[in-house]
């Protein structure tokens, strides 16, 4: 494990340096101290000292109370498989666009009306006369697009790397769920706005959904909430928009970083597996296995029993 900044280790908990480390002088201590004092802290100093251990102490005060810092650092200091590239940070990426996208949405409810009267007045009233308004309506305009294209970036790397293999399948399916989820996010955040495009686009994508087979016609009639798009359909859209879908992508989202963490991230396919490592034996125990029951080429096995090498792609087990 990588070591801690001595800052973040509470004060008792920090070793004390050999002499000639941090500072610490090689030389013995002065013989006579009466002669040739050390040099006197001053209030400041110690006031200074204090300061700086005030944030380790007060995390140290919580974490006495949470015990959180045995997950925190499993979460934080973890191994990853050698060959790590750019591409492993689309999933991130496409976390921070949704917290962007939660962040400004959250600043917009406070000033949208959701009702076909006043949703393009309330729309109008953010860009023209709202504090930064027009900036962050725009940060989530353009950041639904942005969360879309990283999506759907990050799944095509874990298809390409095979991360959707053992034991990553049920990750893979929690990510199905979650571009659909995010999919029906952009589509119903863009009736909105209220506008004659939005309007019309709507209706296209209802329209769309009901020629799906057998739930297609339920599932149009469910977004339509009526005879055809209006008042009811825009509350709709805006409760799923803002309630429902959010609750349950923050809820997947829980359970897709939690196998993350739990799993390890997958190796690259063009990364070679380290040789198995395997305790030298002191005896044969099958003819034709070498000394330590490596056979190259082949499986490794002792007294007959293939042994467990993990995925065999450098994979941590966090
Ligand atoms: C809101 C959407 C999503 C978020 C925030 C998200 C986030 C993440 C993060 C942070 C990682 C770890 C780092 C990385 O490998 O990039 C990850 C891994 C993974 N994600 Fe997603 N993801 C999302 C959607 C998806 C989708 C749509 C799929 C596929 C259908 C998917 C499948 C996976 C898989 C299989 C892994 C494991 C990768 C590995 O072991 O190398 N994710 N995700």
């Amino acid at each position: 494990m990588p070591k801690l900044s001595d800052l973040l280790v509470p004060a008792p908990l920090r070793k004390t340096p050999k002499p000639g480390e941090k500072g610490v002088p090689k030389t013995p201590a002065p013989q006579d101290l009466k002669d040739n004092p050390p040099e006197q802290q001053t209030e400041y100093g110690r006031l200074g000292e204090k300061a700086l251990e005030a944030p380790t102490e007060a995390l140290a005060w919580v974490d006495q109370r949470m015990a959180a810092s045995g997950f925190l650092t499993g979460m934080l200091f973890r191994k990853v498989p050698k060959g790590t590239n750019w591409f492993y940070t689309l999933g991130s990426a496409t976390l921070i666009a949704f917290v962007v996208q939660a962040i400004t949405g959250v600043f917009l409810a406070m000033f949208y009306t959701p009702s076909t009267t006043q949703a393009y007045t309330s729309i109008a009233h953010i860009n023209n006369d709202v504090f930064l308004g027009q900036f962050v309506h725009g940060m989530h305009k353009w950041g639904a697009s942005v969360m879309v294209i990283l999506i759907f970036l990050h799944m095509g790397r874990t298809f390409f790397f095979g991360a959707y293999k053992y034991p990553r399948e049920l990750n893979w399916v929690i990510g199905v769920v979650l571009l659909i989820l995010t999919m029906t996010m952009a589509f119903t955040g863009y009736l909105l706005p209220f506008d004659q495009r939005s309007y019309w686009a709507s209706i296209v994508g209802i329209n769309i959904n009901g020629t799906g087979p057998i739930v297609g016609p339920y599932l149009s009639d469910f977004l339509r909430a009526g005879p055809e798009v209006g008042a009811t359909t825009l509350s709709r859209f805006y409760a799923i928009h803002m309630l429902l879908l959010p609750g349950a992508i923050i809820a997947l989202i829980g359970a897709h970083m939690y196998l993350v963490v739990k799993l390890g991230t997958t190796a690259p396919p063009w990364t070679k597996a380290d040789k198995p490592r395997v305790a030298e034996p002191t005896t044969n125990l099958e003819a034709g296995v070498s000394g330590n029951g490596y056979r190259p080429g082949g499986a490794s096995t002792i007294a007959g029993v293939q042994l467990d090498t993990g995925p065999g792609d450098g994979t941590a087990h966090a």
